[in-house]
């Protein structure tokens, strides 16, 4: 296998209990550019949790905007944010994310469009940003996405779900503070966990696996079994490995590539506005035909902690939901050119798509 990537990392990676407490310091170097302010974009999960927001450095001049993750983020919410702020104040020194997966996102997303003119719209896809954005830091308060080390920032457009992908969208710097993702509700904790188990599985068990991909995919899948079928959540020991290993399932897929869950789960997101993370359970659940003993792992680790899944969410889908998922799902060749090889359209047709979808009417797996 000939796959040549020359990929960015992560600047700077700051680890550890408290490590947020070092957030100010961290950020101070970087306050003096442009017009000297910081914009803070945090999950508003946390806007009532006082004793949070009091732990966010925020100087004087600096905005603290709460953004709801109810919905993905889409191009027009990146749009809107950068007018705005541009509008009011000026082009800020840098952009501090913190939340999950979608606010990781949300600031690589409006880090690159504050300097970039025109929709976002127009940007989504691979290298098509032309200027390097401003300073972005991430701060994940939950884990899985791999949103913290990924070099692309995937956004709800009006035709595509696809992301800002080039070395300008990784950050800067991340924070990774094991103590902020202790108080997750356990079924988002779980679902979100499983996007980095699924990522780490999809990155091996495709045409373009190789041994460094391997190597991350390996350690976070040994992390993920820890955390989810021996440890329980209150060791301390949880929270620090499921955070390394959103690390290392984000760093499996820089050297290769999503699969067919991610393809389905893209559909399921597009059109139903399933969350990716819930979507990718979903999936992953009629999955055995392509994952195989993985499929059964996952099974039982539902089963082990006896997580709260949805049921029966496709008794309703009508034929022309099904068929738009499977068009969403069918344009993404890179998943399934590395799923079923560069011949991949031999193998896989809209109506093989639709059938994988069609079994998701009710899940299997019940507590
Ligand atoms: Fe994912």
């Amino acid at each position: 296998m000939n796959l040549f990537r020359n990929f960015k990392s992560v600047t700077k990676t700051c680890y550890g209990r408290g490590s947020f407490g070092k957030l100010d310091e961290i950020l101070q170097p970087h306050r003096f550019q442009n017009d000297g302010f910081m914009v803070f974009v945090v999950d508003d999960y946390f806007e009532d949790k006082a004793d949070f927001v009091k732990r966010i450095p925020e100087l004087e001049g600096d905005e603290v905007h709460f953004i709801s993750v109810l919905k993905e983020p889409t191009t027009e919410l990146i749009d809107r944010l950068r007018d705005d702020i541009l509008k009011r104040r000026g082009l800020p020194a840098g952009i501090v994310g913190i939340g999950g997966g979608s606010v990781m996102d949300i600031a690589k997303a409006t880090a690159l469009m504050f300097t970039n003119e025109g929709s976002s719209v127009q940007y989504q896809g691979l290298n098509l940003i032309k200027k390097p954005g401003i300073y972005h830091c991430g701060v994940p308060t939950i884990s899985g996405t791999g949103a913290e080390v990924s070099m692309t920032a995937v956004l709800t457009g009006p035709v595509k779900k696809l992301g800002l992908k080039c070395d300008w969208t990784v950050f800067d710097q991340i924070v990774l503070d094991p103590d902020l993702i202790a108080s997750v509700p356990r079924d988002q904790w779980f679902y979100t966990g499983m996007d980095t188990y699924i990522h780490s599985v999809e990155a091996i068990t495709g045409t373009k696996k190789n041994t460094f991909a391997e190597a991350y995919s390996e350690k976070s899948l040994a992390m993920c079994r820890e955390v989810f079928l021996k440890l329980d959540r209150s060791d301390v020991k949880s929270d620090e490995k499921l955070m390394v290993a959103s690390y290392m399932g984000g760093l499996s897929l820089t050297y290769s590539e999503v699969g067919v869950c991610h393809a389905l789960s893209y559909g399921l997101g597009k059109v139903l506005e399933i969350h990716h993370c819930i979507a990718n359970c979903i999936a992953f659940d009629k999955l055995e035909d392509v994952y195989g003993d993985y499929v059964q792992e996952f099974k039982g680790m539902v089963k082990h902690l006896k997580v709260n899944i949805p049921q029966g969410l496709a008794k309703d889908w009508s034929e022309e939901t099904i068929s738009a998922m499977a068009e969403v799902a069918y344009n993404l060749p890179h998943m399934w050119d590395h799923a079923f090889g560069p011949d991949w359209q031999k193998v896989l047709d809209r109506e093989r798509i639709k059938g994988w979808y069609r079994r998701m009417f009710g899940l299997t797996w019940r507590n």
